[in-house]
């Protein structure tokens, strides 16, 4: 349990299939903090679908955070891609933010990939976006090269490009555990 001054404590749990709407929400939420960036497109950008959302449950790698009035505020899903754990999002609702609930996410997941003797947590992520690469410099990931991506992340990455994510400096990022 996470407790907090200004939301009460915060729970980590697996996420069920009644939350996944309130995590597109708080997808679209905090998506509008690009825009005061001039990234208006990844604001605008689709959250991930219930489909998507939901293979993601199933796969027993979704978790939420909740307040202790039930509300769900933050999320973090994952899948395993090339033998390491990949958080294919993380995202806390703007109102939550910057009280240890995205860090708190990140440990829950290395301790599920921990338990399951993965070796690494991955993700990719806006390079120069303050809450983005150098938020997961400070939680121990380190930026790839290219010539250190796997098969998986080298096309989670040219998805990525196709969708037009690469029209600011993106990375991949790996946290060895
Ligand atoms: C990235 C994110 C998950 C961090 O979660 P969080 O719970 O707010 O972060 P934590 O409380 O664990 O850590 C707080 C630190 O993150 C950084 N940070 C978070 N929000 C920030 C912001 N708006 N501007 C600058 N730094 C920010 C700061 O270093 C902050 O420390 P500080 O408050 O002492 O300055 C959250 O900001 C978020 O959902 N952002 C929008 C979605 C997103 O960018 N997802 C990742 C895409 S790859």
């Amino acid at each position: 349990m996470i407790t907090d001054s200004h939301t009460g404590p915060a729970i980590i749990r697996s996420a069920e299939s009644a939350d996944l709407p309130w995590l597109q929400e708080i997808e679209v939420a905090a998506g509008e903090q690009f825009r005061r960036l001039g990234m208006a497109a990844v604001a605008d950008d689709e959250p991930p679908t219930l489909a998507e959302l939901e293979r993601l449950r199933r796969a027993g790698a979704a978790w939420v955070a909740a307040a202790d009035d039930g509300t769900i505020v933050a999320y973090l899903v994952a899948e395993e891609v090339d033998g390491a754990l990949h958080v294919e999002q993380v995202t806390v609702h703007p109102d939550a933010a910057r009280r240890g609930l995205g860090r708190a996410l990140i440990e829950h997941a290395a301790g599920h990939a921990r338990d399951r003797a993965l070796p690494a947590l991955t993700l990719t992520t806006f390079r120069d976006v303050a809450w983005n690469a150098p938020y997961y410099e400070r939680l121990g990931f380190r930026v790839l090269g290219d010539d250190e991506l796997s098969p998986g992340l080298v096309r989670i990455r040219a998805a990525e490009a196709a969708l037009g994510l690469d029209r600011w400096p993106r990375v991949c990022m790996r946290r060895e555990l």
